[in-house]
């Protein structure tokens, strides 16, 4: 089996450590790993699929070196900068930050919903935003056989999605110190209803990303959405109450069908068994989860879900690898 030689930017990180955790737990055919960082971490050693590597400063030659795939996770402004460099050098970049999400000339790809858009790539593939990630996979199977007309986020996401300094607020916080380093607010014991910044709409960014990839990634612009994201006190794996109206009618049983049937979800939904997904069971899985699947009596062709997800596996590092095996099986 041809092996390739990877490179993982940011590779210290919460998600580049992921990067490293999935890559080896899927198997991935590694010839050389490059793990890059900042000059703060040059020469601390990882570990992948038994072997350790050398973390090295990353800089404009970093590339010059023959890799295949860059995985990067080090930032929007670490992204904007090095990631052209490296796709100039012919290396295929999957950029997790949000860089370049919205770039025509970028696919933005969730393997389950539009993994032939791989193939438009020059050069850099954008991983999406978390919430919009585990959203779309539960929405896609929906909008092929009903239509989307609407939809309604409403996000309960974890601190992790922070990075280290919203877990340390969360930790911090639960011993009594109400630290403030990541949020306006405390978040231990507390809901925040501000996630990135806020734009000239009054809507926050993570709501505007949350509707602007959800229609890139359904190929689907005619979709009505909005979004509340909201940061609630729980380390790992974002919750969403998704409403949904759609176009044509549909019985709830076939709801529960295609889902319990479908490869890319795992259906949790048992009422009289207190079941449906929680953080708790998705941490540290690669799956997304649905339930409290009902149908929303106020309007016509309306439907509730839950959907749970791993922020930083699903969310972030398992869909990047996701897109790099489909490159090299299908593109490479
Ligand atoms: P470092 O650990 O050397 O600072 P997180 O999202 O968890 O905060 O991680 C960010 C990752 O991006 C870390 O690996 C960090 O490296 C890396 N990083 C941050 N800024 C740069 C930069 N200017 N050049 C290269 N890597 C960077």
């Amino acid at each position: 089996m041809k092996k390739y030689n990877i490179a993982v930017v940011g590779a210290t990180g919460m998600v580049g450590r992921t990067f490293l955790k999935v890559l080896e737990e899927r198997n991935f055919p590694i010839n050389n790993l490059y793990p890059m960082a900042s000059k703060r971490s040059a020469g601390k050693k990882v570990t992948c699929q038994g072997r350790e590597f050398e973390v090295e400063e990353l800089t404009e030659s970093s590339f010059d070196k023959d890799i295949d795939i860059a995985l990067f996770s080090a930032g929007g402004d670490t992204s904007k900068k090095f990631s052209p460099i490296a796709a100039s050098k012919g290396v295929i970049v999957v950029d997790n930050s949000s860089a370049f999400r919205m770039d025509d000339n970028v696919p933005l790809v969730v393997p389950e919903v539009n993994k032939d858009d791989i193939g438009k790539h020059k050069g850099i593939i954008a991983n999406p935003n978390c919430s919009t990630i585990q959203a779309v996979v539960a929405l896609k199977p929906l909008h092929e056989k009903y239509g989307l007309k609407r939809v309604v986020y409403s996000t309960y996401q974890a601190v992790s999605g922070s990075g280290v300094n919203g877990v340390r607020d969360l930790e911090e916080g639960l011993k009594g110190n109400d630290i403030k380093q990541c949020y306006p607010h405390p978040i231990a014991n507390n809901c925040i209803p501000h996630i990135d910044v806020f734009m000239d709409n009054g809507y926050t960014k993570e709501e505007m990303k949350m509707i602007n990839e959800t229609h890139k990634i359904l190929g689907s612009k005619d979709i009505k959405i909005t979004a509340t994201t909201v940061r609630v006190p729980v380390f790992d794996c974002h919750s969403e109450s998704i409403n949904v109206e759609l176009e044509k009618d549909f019985n709830i049983e076939d709801i529960f069908k295609m889902y319990n049937e479908s490869d890319d979800m795992v259906l949790m939904d048992d009422l009289d068994n207190n079941v449906y997904p929680l953080p708790s069971i998705a941490k540290g899985t690669d799956s997304v989860y649905v339930g409290r699947i009902r149908r929303d009596f106020s309007l016509d062709n309306g439907l509730n879900l839950w959907v749970v997800a791993d922020n930083i596996r699903k969310g972030a590092a398992t869909n990047a690898v996701q897109i790099a095996e489909v490159l090299i099986k299908e593109h490479m």
